[in-house]
């Protein structure tokens, strides 16, 4: 008997099944080859939830999510559902989603392949050479702070959220960036903005202690998130790991995600509870659903992480390398498109991709 491995698999809105069905052709073409099976239980979650069931997230999807290997997500949200509030949009389901898995940690690395470092819209020799990994505390702050509303009318209307951290919120997701780094460059930068709010202060604060009491081999520094954001353009080299809270690390993933020319290459796994969630850090783009154009790469990528956390890491890397390999070869979708160049569609990348990594698996 292969190993087998049941991942749901929640394709969800706009270009997410179709980056989704990629990633999971992917898995199964290595899976075939390197000796492990997939069971994959496909479910709605987001705006294809609400058509389906009324709600973007169901309890009994929660409930198969909770008891698979690990779940693989696409994008959730869209234009169809933006009429849609509070618990009832999209975005809530994956909220809901993350939460109910405890999956606290988001790591989003950042790489620039070399054959990518031309087609950032910076200075090539700025973002060659470029990796950097955002730890993203995923499960608290400002997108789950109590209390948050909306209430009056006229010009006394208000709304409000709250940005929350407890020490041991800030703690736990410190030690995840940690450890990283020890397996990296040996580098931390926690991102706040300790000057004006005090909730970072707690952050840096307990930052400041995790990394006395535990860590005192790697380095740390501390930067304003308005300073940071600038930094990761001027100079990304500087980097290797990125601390920060949910608000400043959803914003400063996506100007990371430049760096190599598209948000469409960036993979994301969110970790910390007993199962990991696998995702794309793009959106749903639903102005190019089903068009076959949409780039693959970051879905994939993110299959290769689950990968990694399934504990087939000679799979993972061969995916890694298939990636690498078809953009070397010249291989690019529409959001990377320019003259010299192939241009492929999403199902050619992943045509790509996986004859690449079929061959770099030993
Ligand atoms: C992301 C997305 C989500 C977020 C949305 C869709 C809720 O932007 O994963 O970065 O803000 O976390
Ligand atoms: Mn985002």
């Amino acid at each position: 008997m292969p190993k087998s491995y049941s991942i749901v698999v929640l394709p969800g809105d706009g270009i997410g099944p179709d980056v989704i069905n990629e990633a999971r052709q992917t898995v199964d073409a290595i899976g075939n080859k390197a000796g492990f099976n997939i069971e994959w239980i496909e479910e709605a979650a987001g705006g294809a939830s609400i058509d389906k069931y009324g709600h973007p997230l169901t309890d009994e999807v929660l409930d198969k999510c909770k008891s698979a290997h690990a779940v693989l997500l696409g994008a959730v949200g869209g234009e169809k559902w933006d009429h849609h509030t509070g618990e009832m949009r999209p975005e809530s389901g994956l909220l809901k989603l993350r939460k109910g898995l405890g999956a606290f940690a988001n790591l989003r690395p950042v790489m620039v392949p070399d054959a990518l470092s031309e087609a950032s819209p910076l200075r090539a020799e700025a973002v060659r050479g470029t990796d950097l990994l955002v730890v993203r505390e995923l499960t608290g702050g400002i997108y789950f702070g109590r209390p948050a509303g909306r209430e009056g009318s006229g010009p006394e209307e208000r709304a409000y959220n709250t940005m929350v951290y407890t020490a041991a919120e800030v703690d736990r997701v410190s030690r995840v960036a940690f450890e990283w780094a020890r397996k990296r460059s040996g580098r931390v930068t926690s991102v706040d903005k300790a000057n004006v709010l005090v909730v970072s202060q707690l952050w840096r604060d307990v930052i400041s202690r995790v990394h006395t009491e535990d860590y005192a081999d790697i380095s740390l520094n501390h930067m304003y998130v308005d300073n940071a954001a600038m930094q990761l353009v001027l100079n990304p080299g500087q980097f290797d790991v990125i601390v920060t809270g949910n608000l400043f690390g959803d914003i400063l993933s996506d100007a990371a995600a430049t760096l190599g020319g598209s948000l469409g290459l960036l993979p994301s796994a969110s970790v910390g509870g007993p199962v990991g969630i696998f995702e794309p850090v793009h959106g749903s783009a639903p102005d190019i659903a089903g068009k076959d154009i949409a780039n693959p790469v970051g879905a994939i990528l993110s299959a290769s992480m689950m990968l990694v956390e399934l504990d087939e890491g000679d799979s993972a890397a061969a995916i890694r390398s298939g990636v690498e390999l078809a953009l070397e070869d010249g291989a690019r979708t529409a959001d990377l498109y320019r003259d010299g160049f192939e241009r492929v569609s999403t199902s050619g990348m992943g045509d790509l991709v996986r004859r690449h990594a079929l061959k770099a698996l030993k």
